[in-house]
């Protein structure tokens, strides 16, 4: 049988650290060996399964050897991960958002020396969604494309980060860009369609995890392309399918894409 992968969890004590966990606590392929916390932590020496007889602690120390650590924590907590996986030969796996051109660049240096996966949305749902958008992009040229979604009342961007990269990926496909081809806004009279145009709908309201369609709309026909989340646990287990996949790899810098191609 093969060994646990040791994993560690930076940024534990989070909405997404948390989600993690209570995967983790389950899962035969990892061994978890740190739950890391920042230096000022309310958390930090609670135990991290209170009710399991295991010595785990909420700690920000970086001292027990992970093969793999996956990072929710913040710019900070990031770079912090960064420096222990690039001195330890560890595969890091991040999730966290905000990151300056500084810190892009640490971590640009860091895949020279380490394998590094960063993702905006751990979904491996979307990232399906998001090949298969392409190719019907592609070979579906003049059909007319709308992306719409839907979110919880509380979420303060629109569109959402996942349907500018669906548009994104898109538009790559046929040749253009966002920039020139996107259309965000219609209201009054804003005339026809214009062919080529990319068009986004955004709805808001109630507890919409989060829902995207990409429409292809022809003459006298559409396709339609949909993902919906029911559970944010979802962002985690992505995390954990891409850390067990990556861990133990070659440095360089990966996405979910790459982990997708291998499987077709
Ligand atoms: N890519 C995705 O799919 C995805 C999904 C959700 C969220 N995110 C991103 O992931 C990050 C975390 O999100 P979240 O919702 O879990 O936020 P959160 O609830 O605020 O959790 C982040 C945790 O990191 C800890 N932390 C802060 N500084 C740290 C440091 N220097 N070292 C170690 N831990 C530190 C904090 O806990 P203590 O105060 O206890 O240290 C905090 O509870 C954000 O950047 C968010 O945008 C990405």
């Amino acid at each position: 049988m093969t060994q646990p992968i040791r994993l560690a969890i930076n940024g534990a004590s989070g909405r997404m650290g948390r989600a993690l966990l209570a995967l983790v606590r389950e899962d035969k392929r990892f061994e978890l060996v740190s739950a890391l916390v920042s230096a000022g932590s309310p958390h930090n020496g609670d135990p991290v399964f209170p009710e399991l007889s295991t010595s785990l602690r909420y700690a920000h120390d970086w001292s027990a050897m992970a093969a793999v650590v996956v990072d929710f924590s913040g710019p900070d907590g990031l770079s912090a991960a960064l420096d222990f996986c690039t001195t330890h030969n560890a595969a890091l796996v991040t999730g966290t958002t905000g990151i300056d051109t500084a810190l892009q660049s640490k971590l640009d240096r860091a895949s020279q020396h380490i394998p590094v996966l960063h993702a905006a949305n751990f979904s491996l749902g979307v990232a399906v969604l998001k090949r298969l958008l392409r190719e019907a992009a592609a070979a579906l040229p003049d059909w007319d494309l709308e992306i719409v979604e839907a979110h919880h009342s509380r979420k303060e961007d629109a569109p959402s980060g996942t349907a500018l990269a669906l548009g994104h990926a898109a538009a790559e496909a046929r040749g253009t860009t966002l920039e020139k081809d996107a259309v965000y806004v219609r209201e009054g009279r804003p005339g026809a369609r214009r062919n080529g145009s990319i068009g986004f709908a955004v709805v808001r309201g109630g507890d919409v995890v989060g829902e995207h369609t990409a429409l292809l709309l022809g003459q006298g026909e559409r396709v339609e392309l949909s993902h919906r989340a029911t559970d944010r646990s979802i962002f985690a287990r992505g995390a954990l399918e891409t850390a067990a996949w990556l861990a133990g790899r070659k440095p360089g810098i990966y996405s979910i894409d790459n982990l997708l191609q291998e499987r077709l």
